[in-house]
């Protein structure tokens, strides 16, 4: 009934032995040998082809379950000469504690059965996607959206490419769309459910559907600060322009601190001038902001597309939105959900890896979002570059291939079920294949990631940066309505 791969020969321990090929096995094959001792069978997975030419394997033993439905690993040694059979599905799906329903990521590597996340682990505990680039990283968070969105889990995303509006439009990848049958899924668009927010305009970024914009009405010292770091001179300096203006007017602009200032007797401010204008020419201010219960809705993703925003702006934006959401989730004034964060190594840097006025806030969700239904997504190229409290906070990982040694070094550091076989494994994986780690299953397996219902982003991006299919399809959903740019309310207010 089994089908025989081999025969236990040579090199036998206690959780690893080789075993002779008689029959074609490849790496990662799940497989099951029966041990004396328990009189029961033990789930095992081959590590390596130690020498093809005499057909020889190491395999690992993964366990199996005990009376109270443990996974346990077993006591004695398996008997030499016993004999080495594929796994069933069954046997597989029940010691690795393979859920079916929920987040559905792709197939276990090699086999056809399918890999679930559960919705709440997945939300509650966080996770991160980490690998080097072009590995599927954006493509895997992008399998996660589309079963987020099918489950109506509202999401924010930080997209620095703008490579996830292409979620609105379905897969049009004639060899993805091949493979669609295999993993069981049909193309699909959400163009209904997503909503792309430009910080900049229109003109710049002709495929946004709407303005993403701060609250520039009387802007605190505090809040300045935020924006470009001050010294303690300047600081004194905008507090006593600050409440000189409060004292005669009700309302006032960036406009007006910088008239202020510039009447100020300090030496110091035409350096103060010159960051007040920065800032209100990135047009990023206005008297009608984007209101948090806008951006996070049921059933909703507003992706937050950075294009032409510089990066320092980037990351005033993220920790301006991310304070404003973590209140508003603390306050019920949202419902929970899922914060996305790419390139978050720009975001949330690891100490020596450069600063950004995003880091607490995103250290601040990792470590308290899951109280308030806050979940975070964090995506890296750099693993090591990523502040490790936000990736040891992260229950949920997934792998992608990593080559760079200092990367690998860190992934070792911070996730405990890495071990030197696995990180030889994840310099080899092929694109597209993951390794997960999660709470969700009883340990990590090799997943065959599923293909795309909707079009990939980072696709276009890759070509060139020419982003052919996109911004086609991005002009088209613009329908020229807004081929001037229109300049937010406080601009022209600004009298500009
Ligand atoms: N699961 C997958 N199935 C099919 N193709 C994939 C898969 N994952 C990645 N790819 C391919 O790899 C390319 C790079 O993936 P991407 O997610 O953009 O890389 P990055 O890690 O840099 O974000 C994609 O354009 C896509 O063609
Ligand atoms: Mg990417």
């Amino acid at each position: 009934m089994y089908k025989l791969v081999g025969t236990i020969s040579g090199d036998v321990e206690l959780h690893e032995f080789d075993f002779t090929v008689t029959d074609a096995v490849r790496s990662n094959e799940y497989i099951k040998v029966w041990n004396d001792e328990l009189e029961g069978w033990v789930l095992g997975r081959v590590v390596s082809i130690v020498d093809a030419a005499k057909k020889i394997a190491t395999a690992e033993i993964i366990g199996y379950k005990d009376g109270r439905g443990f996974l346990m690993q077993p006591k004695s040694t398996l008997s030499r000469d016993g004999k080495v059979f594929k796994a069933d599905q069954a046997f597989i799906t029940d010691i690795l504690g393979l859920k079916s329903g929920g987040i559905y990521l792709g197939m276990l590597d090699g086999r056809n059965i399918p890999v679930y996340l559960k919705k709440e682990e997945l939300i509650q505990k966080h996770c991160s996607i980490l690998a080097k680039t072009g590995s599927g990283k954006s493509y895997t968070a992008g399998v996660l959206i589309e079963e987020l969105l099918d489950k109506n889990v509202p999401l924010l995303i930080i997209d620095p490419h703008g490579e996830y509006l292409s979620l609105k439009y379905e897969n049009r990848n004639k060899e993805e769309r091949k493979q669609m049958d295999k993993f069981g899924i049909a193309p699909k668009g959400y163009a209904s459910k997503v909503v792309v927010y430009t910080p900049s305009n229109f003109s710049i970024n002709p495929a946004a559907d709407k303005l993403f914009r701060i609250d520039g009405i009387n802007l605190s010292v505090n809040e300045l600060y935020d924006l470009f770091p001050l010294s303690d001179a300047q600081l004194g300096v905008v507090y006593q322009c600050i409440n000189e203006i409060k004292a005669k007017k009700e309302f006032y602009t960036i406009e007006d601190i910088i008239k202020g200032v510039s009447e100020s007797k300090s030496s110091a401010k035409w350096r103060i001038v010159h960051f007040l204008e920065r800032i209100r020419e990135t047009g990023i201010l206005s008297d009608s902001p984007t209101r948090i219960e806008d951006l996070v809705k049921a059933g909703k993703t507003a992706i937050i597309d950075m294009k032409g925003a510089e990066p320092k702006l980037q990351q005033m934006i993220v920790y301006r939105v991310c304070k404003e959401v973590f209140e508003g989730r603390k306050m019920g004034k949202i419902p929970p959900f899922m914060l996305v964060i790419e390139e978050a190594h720009n975001f949330c840097p690891e100490r020596g890896f450069g600063k950004a006025v995003s880091s607490n806030i995103l250290r601040t969700i990792a470590s308290e979002g899951r109280k308030f239904g806050l979940g975070l997504l964090v995506i890296s190229q750099r693993p090591a570059r990523v502040d490790k409290n936000v990736i040891s906070q992260c229950n949920t990982q997934i792998i992608l291939r990593v080559t760079n040694p200092n990367d690998i070094k860190a992934l070792s550091r911070g996730l405990e079920f890495m071990s030197a076989e696995m990180e030889e494994e994840i310099k080899r994986i092929p694109q597209g294949v993951a390794l997960l780690s999660s709470p969700s299953i009883e340990m990590p397996v090799l997943v065959d990631v599923r293909v795309r219902q909707s079009e990939h982003g980072g696709r276009a991006v890759e070509m060139g940066g020419t982003a052919k299919s996109e911004s086609k399809r991005g002009e088209g959903a613009g329908n020229g309505r807004r081929k001037e740019g229109r300049k937010s309310r406080i601009v022209r207010l600004l009298g500009e």
